[in-house]
C-alpha cells in the first residue's frame, strides 16, 4: 500500500472520483442486502402461510417497533404481500443496478485517469533522459515495463482496489445478517472460514512470485521480437530463420510453462474454496435444519441465512483474487518507479541561458570516455562562425563521439566545449540543440510521410519551404516521381528508400531547420557514384554560409573546408588544409592515397 501511495508523488490521483465510487458502492451493497432480506416475509407469509415472527434478540427499543411492523405485515392478506414485496424487490434491484453502474464508473474513472497520467509521465520522462540510458538498457525491457507492468498496475488500480473494498463491504453486510439471524449458527459456520483462507493465502503468495517471473519472461520475449523483427533483413540474409525460430520458441515455451503454473494456481483457487465451502454448508444445513424442525427458526429466516452464507463465498473469493492482483500491481510498481526515478546524466543548469548569436566554437582540453575506456584525449580546436571543419580518422577513433559531445548527448569527462567563450553547459539544452542541424551517420527516419519527416524540426513549415529544402538536398526530383509525392509513407526506419535517398531526406530535414551550425556525419554506406554526387552537391550547397563540422569518410567531401583535423588514438594527430596535409605526407596523405586507389 505504501508503494501505491507513492504514486502520488508522480501523478495527481483524483480522489473525489474514488470517494463518489465508494459512496455508490455503499448504496449498492445496502440495496442488495435489503432486497435479500425482503425474501423472508415472502417465504414465511406467502409460501408457508405462517405468521412472520421476529427474532427474539433485538434490542428493546427496536423490539416494539419491529413487533408493530410484523403485526402490520401479518394483517395483510398473503396475495397483497406477494404483489407488494415483489414490486419492492424489483425496485430495490433497480436502485442497486444504478448504484452499481455509478460505482464502477467512478472507480474505473479514478483508476484509468491515474494510469493514463502515469503513461504520459513515463513517456515524458523517457523524452528527457539522456541517450546513455537508452543505449545501456534493453529496449524490449523498457517496452515491457511501459506496457505489461503498467497493465498490471491498471488492473490493480482500476479494478482490484475497488473490488477489494466492495467485496469486503459485502462480506461485512452478509456477516451482519448471519450474526443477526443466529449468532450460534453464524459462529459455527464461520469456523470454517479460517480453514478456507489458509490455502488461499498460500496460493496467493506463490502467485506473486510467479507474476514477477512472468514479467521478466515477457520482457525477454519483447526484446527478442524487437531486435529480430527490427533486423529481419539480417536474419534472412544469414539464413538464421530456423535458429531464430528455435530461440523464440524456446523462450516462448518457458513463458508457457510459467503461465501454466499461474493458471494451475489461479484455477485451483476457486474449486478449493468452493469445495471447502460446500463441506461446511452440508454441516450447516444439518444443524440449521434441526433448528427449523424444532420451530426455533422460521423457514424464511433460515433460507435467508443460507443464501447469505453462500453469497459470502463469492466475495471472499473475490477478495483473494483482488488481493493477488493488488500484489501483482505492487510488484510492478518498483519497476515503474525505477524508470521515473532514473536520473538524467546530462542536466540543464537551473540558471541556464539562451544561446546568443554564434561567434566561435571551441573544444578546450576535451577528454571523454563512455565507460572506463578513454576515447577522446585532450582535444583542442577552435572554429569561427562561418568556417567549415573536416574531421577524419579511422573507424572507431571517436569522430561521432566528438559531435555527440557538441550536441550534449553526453558531457565531457574533462575539459569543455565553449561557444563564444562560455561552457555549453551554461546554455539551455533546447537553445543549444536548436542551433545545430544534425545529419546522423545512419539516417534515422520515422514511419510517416516524407513531408512530415522533412518538417520534423519545423512542423509549422509551409509547402514552399519544404520543397525548397528538398531541392537543396537534391531529393525533390526523386520525390516528384513517387505516386503520392510528399505524402508517401516511407515505412519503418525508411525501409522503402535507398540509402542515398534516406540520407538526402535527412539532409533536407536539417536544412529546413536552417540552423547556424551544421553537423554532418557522413555515412560510409556504399552510395553509387550517381547518388554520391547528388549527396555531395547537396552538402556543399548547405555548408555555405554556415558553421559546419563535417565528418568525412570520402575525403572529396572536405577538400574545400577551412581546416581538416585527423584523429588518431583519441588525439588530434594532424591538422591543416587539404593541400597542407597532402604536402605533409602524413596520416591524411596515407588515407588519401588509399581512397585514390579505391576509386580509380
Ligand atoms: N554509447 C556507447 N557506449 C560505449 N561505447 C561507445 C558508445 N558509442 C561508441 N562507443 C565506442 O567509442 C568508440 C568511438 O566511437 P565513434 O562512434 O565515435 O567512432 P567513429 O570515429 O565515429 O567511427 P566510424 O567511422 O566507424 O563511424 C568506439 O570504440 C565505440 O565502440
Ligand atoms: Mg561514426
Amino acid at each position: 500500500m505504501k508503494e501505491y501511495l507513492k504514486l502520488r508523488s508522480w501523478i495527481r490521483l483524483r480522489f473525489s472520483y474514488f470517494f463518489w465510487g465508494l459512496f455508490f458502492m455503499l448504496l449498492s451493497a445496502l440495496f442488495n442486502s435489503v432486497s435479500l432480506t425482503a425474501v423472508v416475509p415472502l417465504i414465511d407469509r406467502v409460501f408457508s402461510k405462517k405468521e412472520i415472527v421476529l427474532q427474539k434478540n433485538l434490542p428493546p427499543f427496536l423490539m416494539a417497533k419491529g413487533e408493530r411492523f410484523t403485526a402490520l405485515l401479518n394483517s395483510f392478506p398473503p396475495l397483497v404481500i406477494l404483489k407488494w414485496l415483489l414490486l419492492i424487490i424489483i425496485l430495490l434491484l433497480l436502485l442497486k443496478g444504478f448504484s452499481t453502474f455509478y460505482q464502477v464508473y467512478f472507480m474505473r474513472h479514478f483508476g484509468q485517469r491515474a494510469i493514463t497520467d502515469l503513461r504520459n509521465r513515463l513517456y515524458g520522462h523517457l523524452q528527457i533522459l539522456s541517450l546513455d540510458f537508452f543505449y545501456q538498457g534493453r529496449l524490449g525491457e523498457l517496452m515491457a515495463r511501459i506496457t505489461y507492468d503498467v497493465g498490471l498496475l491498471e488492473t490493480a488500480i482500476s479494478e482490484a482496489i475497488s473490488n477489494l473494498i466492495f467485496k469486503f463491504l459485502t462480506v461485512l453486510l452478509y456477516l451482519f445478517i448471519l450474526f443477526f439471524i443466529s449468532w450460534k449458527l453464524a459462529f459455527f459456520s464461520l469456523f470454517v472460514l479460517p480453514m478456507l483462507s489458509f490455502p488461499i493465502l498460500r496460493i496467493g503468495r506463490h502467485l506473486r512470485k510467479i507474476a514477477l517471473l512472468l514479467q521478466k519472461k515477457m520482457a525477454d520475449l519483447t526484446t527478442i521480437l524487437q531486435e529480430k523483427i527490427g533486423s529481419i533483413q539480417i536474419v534472412k540474409a544469414f539464413t538464421a530463420e530456423e535458429r531464430e525460430k528455435a530461440i523464440f520458441s524456446q523462450e516462448n515455451e518457458k513463458f508457457f510453462r510459467l503461465m501454466l503454473k499461474q493458471i494451475k494456481r489461479i484455477s485451483l483457487l476457486s474449486p478449493i474454496t468452493e469445495f471447502l465451502g460446500a463441506g461446511g454448508g452440508a454441516f450447516l444445513i444439518y444443524f440449521g435444519g434441526k433448528e427449523v424442525l424444532s420451530g426455533r427458526l422460521s423457514t424464511g429466516v433460515f433460507l435467508l441465512f443460507l443464501v447469505a452464507l453462500f453469497s459470502i463465498i463469492s466475495p471472499i473469493k473475490g477478495i483473494a483474487t483482488a488481493n493477488a492482483q493488488i500484489q501483482a500491481g505492487a510488484s510492478a510498481l518498483p519497476r515503474i518507479f525505477e524508470i521515473l526515478e532514473e536520473k538524467n546524466e546530462v542536466v540543464e543548469k537551473a540558471m541556464a541561458k539562451e544561446l546568443p548569436g554564434l561567434k566561435e566554437i571551441e573544444f578546450s582540453r576535451l577528454s571523454f570516455g563512455y565507460q572506463k575506456k578513454e576515447i577522446l584525449k585532450d582535444i583542442n580546436l577552435k572554429l569561427k562562425a562561418g568556417e567549415a571543419i573536416g574531421i577524419v580518422g579511422s573507424s572507431g577513433v571517436g569522430k561521432t563521439t566528438l559531435i555527440n559531445l557538441l550536441l550534449r548527448f553526453y558531457d565531457p569527462t574533462d575539459g569543455a566545449i565553449l561557444i563564444n567563450g562560455e561552457d555549453i553547459k551554461n546554455f539551455k539544452l533546447k537553445s543549444l540543440r536548436e542551433k545545430i542541424g544534425l545529419v546522423t551517420q545512419e539516417p534515422i527516419l520515422f514511419n510517416d510521410t516524407i513531408r512530415n519527416n522533412i518538417a520534423y524540426g519545423k512542423p509549422e513549415a509551409i509547402e514552399e519551404e519544404i520543397k525548397k529544402a528538398a531541392k537543396i538536398a537534391n531529393i525533390h526530383t526523386f520525390i516528384e516521381t513517387l505516386e503520392k509525392g510528399y505524402e508517401t509513407i516511407i515505412g519503418e526506419r525508411g525501409a522503402r528508400l535507398s540509402g542515398g535517398e534516406k540520407q538526402r531526406i535527412a539532409i533536407a530535414r536539417a536544412i529546413l531547420k536552417n540552423p547556424p551550425i551544421l553537423v554532418l556525419d557522413e555515412a560510409t554506406s556504399n552510395l553509387d557514384s550517381e547518388s554520391e554526387k547528388l549527396v555531395q552537391e547537396a552538402l556543399s550547397r548547405i555548408m555555405k554560409e554556415r558553421t559546419s563540422l563535417v565528418i568525412a569518410h570520402r575525403l572529396s567531401t572536405i577538400r574545400n573546408v577551412d581546416l581538416i583535423i585527423v584523429l588518431k588514438d583519441g588525439r588530434i594527430e594532424e591538422q591543416g588544409t587539404h593541400q597542407e596535409l597532402i604536402n605533409k605526407k602524413g596520416l591524411y596523405y596515407h588515407f588519401y592515397q588509399l581512397q585514390g586507389e579505391e576509386t580509380g
